[in-house]
């Protein structure tokens, strides 16, 4: 992993206890790298043979010109989170909303022709609304507290994803199929937040939260209580995170014993 800083993150754990259970033969490690040495740091990729990096802030649209390659999703989002070296050539790849969509589809989600509710619209949004776009969902609403930003993304998805209708105002809350919680509200310390009111969606509506502290976090367990599909957080971190593992070693990654081994950590 190169970013700056780097310290925080879970990425070592989840994938070296992925590289243990899996039985793959690596190493992965983080490395503080400045925004000055970027260019530097990628040709060591080339120059030392490692196989592949993740990429996170405040890297990951920087990156990009010094890459040979890009796959459609980072493409479309201009921001690369994986990096596989294919014998000294560098692609760049995006799981950032790929974790996401393939973990709905894995729980029995389906996503086509379906109305989708984004709350936020930051960069985790933005990945995963354009991965949303991308299965074919009917629409897509943005809200975000700042509006500027959810109008601007809105036409953004509007404009690159064909047959998708992204808007900024809230219609009707029954009407959508899935409601996806992408602010920090409702995060460690401040876990009573709600994001939404629940009880405004219908008894179909699956819930999903991009928080992972706590794992249930106060809008999972209200949406819980009504009886309502839920996803968490951590699932879709461990899944985007596991799909670069699948990128960089073209095998399938078992992922549910990862995420059930990381939780008891
Ligand atoms: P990420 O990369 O996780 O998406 P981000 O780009 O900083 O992080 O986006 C954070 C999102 O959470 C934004 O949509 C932000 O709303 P603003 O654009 O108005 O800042 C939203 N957010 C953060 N704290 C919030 C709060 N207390 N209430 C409502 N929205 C909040």
């Amino acid at each position: 992993l190169i970013g700056y800083p780097v310290e925080k993150s879970l990425s070592p754990d989840i994938h070296n206890l992925s590289f243990e259970i899996n039985g793959i033969d690596g190493a992965y490690v983080a490395l503080e790298v400045k925004p000055q040495d970027l260019g530097e740091a990628v040709g060591g990729i080339r120059a030392l043979g490692i196989k592949g990096v993740n990429v996170t802030i405040p890297h990951k649209v920087e990156i990009i010109r010094h890459l040979d390659e890009l796959d459609q999703e980072a493409e479309l989002l201009g921001a690369v989170n994986t990096v596989k070296n294919i014998g000294g050539k560098l692609k760049g790849y995006n799981t950032d909303g790929r974790g996401f969509v393939e973990l709905l589809k894995s729980s029995g989600v389906e996503l086509k022709d379906k109305r989708v509710l984004m709350l936020g619209a930051g960069g985790a949004s933005r990945a995963i609304a354009m991965s949303l776009g991308l299965e074919g969902v009917e629409e897509i609403c943005i809200l975000n507290r700042t509006e500027e930003k959810s109008k601007a993304l809105a036409e953004e998805i509007s404009s690159k994803i064909q047959g998708v209708s992204a808007v900024h105002k809230l219609c009707d809350p029954e009407s959508y199929d899935l409601v996806v919680n992408c602010t920090s509200v409702g995060m460690y310390p401040d876990v009573s937040k709600v994001p939404l009111d629940v009880e405004l969606l219908s008894e179909r509506c699956v819930v999903a939260d991009i928080v992972y502290k706590p794992l249930k976090t106060e809008f999972l367990a209200r949406a819980e209580a009504r009886g309502l599909k839920t996803v968490e957080g951590l699932g879709m971190l461990i899944n985007q995170a596991l799909l670069s593992e699948e990128i960089w070693t073209e095998r399938d990654i078992e992922k549910e014993a990862v995420l059930e081994e990381f939780k008891k950590r």
